[in-house]
């Protein structure tokens, strides 16, 4: 589902475009649904005629990919935490040089699962890492790239982490206590509140075609608007 872009791929700008690429991210806790509806605002996107590339963080590139690896793996369970947040943002320099900024330069749209948002939700509310720290790496690595739309899909706790696990074995985050992603949950809807400007909440507990139709609508207006 995840385009890979290799680093041999080359992504050419549209003729007689001026660039006019949009930086859509979705966000959410374990169990939310993020891969089921970011699928279908790729689909409603590409409906509309909007060129768009799919990709996700950690990962996105090659190399983001094997530090995707190492981040989620039981091997290094105990991580320091400075190690894990400077890992996910090696990642996302990589996904932001290799990927996020020539897709968007070249007019064309990115959809990204997960973003900076998840570092202040999880090593920041999650784990305790200060967020000035967080802003300082964000500003550092992304200079002042912001995505345009951020869409948090919001489920309760409980309701998330009895789909996580029905749906697979759990990795390195996966396994945390519940308490842990109630602090994640609280921090996203934090962020939320901070910058209405950009984000949108759905109320991600009812059933997929609900949200579905939401997302539906929510993107339609945004794309109006804009
Ligand atoms: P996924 O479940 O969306 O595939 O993401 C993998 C895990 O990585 C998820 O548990 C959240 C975590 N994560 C962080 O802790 N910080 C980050 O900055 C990102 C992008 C993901």
């Amino acid at each position: 589902m995840i385009n890979i872009i290799k680093q041999s791929d080359s992504i050419s700008p549209r003729s007689n475009s001026v660039a006019s690429g949009r930086f859509i991210t979705v966000e959410g806790g374990e169990g939310a649904g993020k891969t089921t509806q970011i699928a279908f605002m790729r689909d409603a996107l590409q409906r509309r005629g909007l060129p768009v590339v799919l990709t996700r963080e950690p990962g996105g590139t090659a190399l983001g990919e094997e530090i995707r690896t190492l981040l989620l793996s039981h091997h290094h369970e105990g991580m320091a935490l400075t190690t894990e947040t400077l890992l996910m943002f090696a990642a996302r320099a990589e996904h932001l040089e290799r990927v996020i900024r020539p897709v968007l330069a070249a007019g064309h749209w990115v959809l990204c699962d997960r973003f900076t948002d998840a570092t202040y939700a999880y090593q920041g509310g999650g784990r305790g890492l200060s967020l000035e720290q967080i802003a300082t790496l964000e500003n550092w690595v992304q200079g002042d790239l912001r995505p345009d739309l951020t869409l948090l899909l919001d489920v309760p706790v409980e309701i998330g982490l009895e789909r996580a696990a029905r749906r697979s074995t759990a990795d390195r985050f996966e396994r945390e206590e519940k308490a842990f992603f109630e602090r994640v949950r609280a921090t996203y809807l934090q962020r939320a509140q901070q910058h209405p400007d950009r984000y949108r909440r759905v109320d991600a507990a009812r059933p997929i075609a609900q949200v579905q139709a939401e997302v539906e609508l929510l993107l339609a207006e945004w794309l109006e608007r804009r």
